[in-house]
């Protein structure tokens, strides 16, 4: 049995920053504490105001500490923001001479290859993801350590964002008081909590549907096919409502929680809301159809961006798991049932699966992020790494990860 570790996760949201601790054995999680405080300072997954963020960051945190009695030092930060791009890269080497059976060693100089990708001066390698191992030109190998062969290919995802983007939140955590253990595109750990490894296996999308952004990742044969950070999400829809009732955020927010729904027919004719609109001096009714005739369009439009990026991994039959929808956007009602028309896939709601401790607290699916970083802290290896103004300290190279997309997520920086 191992030695229970802490690990501590970040998830700074557009709408909501939240921090948990929980204790790592090997044999799984259990939650210790959770903080969440109000975003301020982020848009669409990037730091606009540097100060407020922290601010927020540092609630959360303290919030965190105090429910585990725990002091919090480090963190494994979630990332997200128009700024994400993934690309697919191919890295090819000759196993060493002297033997023909391929090592670790080898392994390690094939994705090095597949990093070697020529990425912009002004973005980061976040994360390089191993598809698929060709040894001798026969494609498909997933665990290519052990075959023989003299030629190694990896076909590789890679996953970058714009320095600036990262420098900024990186410094956000470390003004905060923090480091950072490692960076993470929040929809893989979306993906770590909500998905089965068979679901990885069959093939299946993962949507984190949050306030700003919209995060797909399509998996299919344990690895990752395509990765894409759509800037639309459920603030948008409150946005929408707020504008169509002529009300402010707030009550449009609450309004949309209440009795928001994409589908019109689905709502009985005569069903009413009661609301105030700006510039009334009595409340009016408002028909519950009229709130799904604002939401619908744009349930719709978000359906066919997360479409498009499914299209661009392939058909829709290469899906059969079919869309997992995570975040808090994916509250919103009829919702799923949009996605499922316009994609022609099976689509549910997820929240994280239970961890034990704090079961209150952390779920729902707008946990989804924080309890997949949970995982992602669990699986690293700490040893050595850390970044510290803006740069990357010294990796591991994950080889040992032992989570649930661990065998096929091996994350290299
Ligand atoms: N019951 C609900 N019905 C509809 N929408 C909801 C509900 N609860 C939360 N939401 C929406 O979920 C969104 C927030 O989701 P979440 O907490 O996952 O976002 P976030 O992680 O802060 O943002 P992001 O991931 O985009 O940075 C908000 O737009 C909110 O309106
Ligand atoms: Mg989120």
């Amino acid at each position: 049995m191992t030695r229970p570790r802490r690990v501590f996760a970040l998830d700074l949201g557009t709408t909501k920053v939240c921090c948990a601790v929980a204790e790592a054995d090997g044999t799984g999680l259990r939650v210790l504490g959770v903080g969440a405080a109000p975003s301020r300072g982020v848009r669409k997954g990037a730091i606009i105001d540097i100060d407020r963020a922290t601010e927020a960051v540092a609630e959360a945190v303290e919030a965190a500490e105090r429910m585990s009695g725990i002091a919090i030092d480090s963190v494994v930060v979630g990332l997200a923001g128009g700024h994400i791009t993934s690309q697919n890269s191919r890295g090819v080497v000759a196993v060493t001479a002297g033997h023909r059976e391929v090592r670790g060693q080898d392994v390690n100089r094939a994705i090095d290859a597949a990093r070697a990708v020529s990425v912009p001066s002004d973005r980061k390698i976040l994360h390089v993801l191993p598809q698929q191992f060709t040894i001798d030109g026969q494609e498909g190998v997933r665990d290519a350590v052990g075959m023989t062969g003299s030629r190694l290919e990896v076909d590789a995802h890679i996953i970058t964002g714009a320095n600036t983007a990262i420098a900024n939140i990186v410094k956000v955590v470390h003004e905060a008081g923090l480091d950072v253990d490692d960076l993470v595109l929040q929809v893989l750990a979306s993906a770590e909590a909500v998905v089965s490894e068979d679901e990885l296996e069959r093939g299946v999308v993962v949507a984190d549907v949050g306030g700003g952004t919209t995060d797909v990742a399509v998996f299919r044969g344990g690895a990752i096919l395509h990765t894409a950070v759509v800037p639309v999400g459920g603030s948008n829809v409150t946005a929408d409502l707020a504008v169509g009732l002529r009300c402010d955020l707030d009550t449009a927010e609450a309004i949309k929680r209440q009795f928001g729904h994409c589908l019109q027919l689905t709502l009985p004719s005569d069903a009413q809301v009661t609301l105030k609109p700006m510039g009334y001096e009595e409340p009016i009714d408002v028909p519950q159809r009229y709130l799904a005739e604002v939401i619908g369009p744009r349930g719709r439009e978000m359906a066919g961006l997360i479409s498009a990026e499914i299209d661009k991994a392939g058909p829709a039959g290469l899906f059969p798991g079919g869309i997992v929808l995570t975040g808090g956007g994916a509250l919103l009602r009829g919702f799923a049932e949009v996605i499922q028309q316009v994609t022609d896939l099976p689509t549910r709601v997820a929240a994280p699966e239970s961890v034990s401790g704090m079961n209150d607290e952390i779920s729902g699916p707008h946990h989804a992020t924080v309890v997949g970083l949970l995982h992602w802290g669990a699986r690293i290896n700490l040893k050595g790494r850390g970044i510290r103004n803006g740069s990357h300290g010294e990796n591991s190279n994950g080889h040992n990860n032992s989570g649930r997309l661990g065998r096929w997520l091996r994350e290299l920086f």
